[in-house]
């Protein structure tokens, strides 16, 4: 083989071992939001064991028990509605947990900027966000 073949072989399987690793390595959408914004509280494995978890008056719950806690079904619309939090009933007092619902409503609009207004597709991609998260959540439980 020319040199020119065998660098460019290499660098072809290179790439190859990269772009597999990339691959392997990816979580999905809700994994990587659950990280960066719930495991501190809930856990790394959503087991409520979060580095934050002992400051809190309420000891975050294991999100791993949702479906065992409901009788075997995954409570999916329940989970959204407590996640985006915006029409809880306060029959437990304050919450210690976000309301992600505002949260994201807030970030999307701040993204997109003051001449814009509230649009009615920004409840499209809160309840995506919402989402993805319970995807995730579906797959982490005992
Ligand atoms: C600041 C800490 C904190 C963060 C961050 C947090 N939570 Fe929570 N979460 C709590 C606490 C505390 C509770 C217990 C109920 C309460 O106090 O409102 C809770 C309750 C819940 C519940 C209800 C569990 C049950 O057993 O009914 C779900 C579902 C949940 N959180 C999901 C999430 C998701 C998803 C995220 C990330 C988007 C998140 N939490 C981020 C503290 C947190």
């Amino acid at each position: 083989m020319k040199p020119v073949t065998v660098i460019a072989a290499a660098t072809g399987a290179l790439l190859c071992v990269i772009a597999f690793s990339t691959i392997a390595a990816d979580p999905s959408p809700g994994q990587r939001e659950f990280n960066a914004r719930c495991a501190m509280c809930h856990g790394a494995s959503a087991r409520g064991d979060g580095w934050l978890a002992e400051n809190l008056i309420r000891r975050p719950p294991s999100l791993r028990e949702l479906k065992k806690k409901n009788g075997g079904v995954f409570p999916r619309e329940q989970i959204a509605r407590t996640v985006d939090g915006r029409i809880s009933i306060k029959a437990h007092g304050p919450s210690e947990m976000p309301a992600w619902g505002t949260v994201y409503k807030t970030e999307i609009e701040t993204a997109a900027g003051s001449r814009r207004g509230v649009r009615e597709e920004d409840e499209i991609n809160i309840s995506y966000r919402i989402q993805v998260l319970i995807e995730y959540l579906a797959t982490q439980q005992d």
